[in-house]
């Protein structure tokens, strides 16, 4: 089995990267993590990933003031370099341009912490108890254009109990990310999912 070579993209804590680089442990799993990028370079995922021997480099988006372009040309210029074959968005806190994206069309992957169609953007567990919500979950879907939308690979929904608060809420959530990411990664890195055969 040719392992597909794919690389994480983070901004801060780096769990749901963690996540990935347990599961791309096993023998069988179809992707090999070989790079992880952050664009803050006081991320604590960083050292993570360097102690699983992982390559490790901080693109500082900051440092490219408001030329988003300039930062996402660097960015894809070294995913090209190392031969990236997908990417895993994992709590990468920059929107992406629609040029970066096209770059990365059907290659390019997202975990959000709602259950997309429901509560894009931010503060989505504060914003379901706000609402009422009686589920929640989170979403690994395929990066398009348009924020936190795009062909859904796969959701896992939890119970929002009674005294929830954003951070219990956001706990019983992150546990169902760390599943359904790896398993998504899976799907996809084996070609059993691909961004025309997932549902919109
Ligand atoms: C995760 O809950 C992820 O779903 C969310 O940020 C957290 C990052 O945690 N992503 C977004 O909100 C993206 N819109 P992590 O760094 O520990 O994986």
């Amino acid at each position: 089995m040719k392992k597909r070579r794919v690389a994480i993209l983070i901004s801060g804590r780096g769990s749901n990267m963690t996540a990935l680089i347990e599961a791309a442990t096993a023998a069988d799993y179809p992707a090999e993590i070989v790079l992880v990028i952050s664009n803050v370079a006081s991320a604590p995922g960083l050292a993570f990933a360097a102690k699983a021997s992982i390559e490790t480099l901080t693109i500082e988006s900051k440092s490219f003031g408001k030329d988003r372009e300039a930062f996402e040309r660097k960015l894809n210029d070294t995913l090209l370099a190392k031969n990236i074959e997908l990417v895993c968005l994992a709590g990468f806190m920059r929107l992406l341009t629609p040029w970066f994206v096209q770059q990365w069309q059907g290659k390019m992957l997202n975990i959000h912490p709602a259950l997309l169609p429901a509560y894009k953007g931010l503060h989505t567990h504060e914003r379901a108890l706000a609402d009422g919500a009686k589920t929640h979950g989170a979403t690994v879907h395929f990066v398009v254009p348009e924020m936190d939308s795009g062909p859904i690979v796969l959701q896992g929904e939890v119970p929002v109990m009674a005294g929830d608060t954003p951070d219990t809420l956001a706990k019983r959530v992150l546990a169902v990310e760390h599943r359904i990411y790896p398993e998504a990664l899976r799907l996809v890195a084996s070609g059993k999912v691909d961004v025309a055969s997932a549902p919109t």
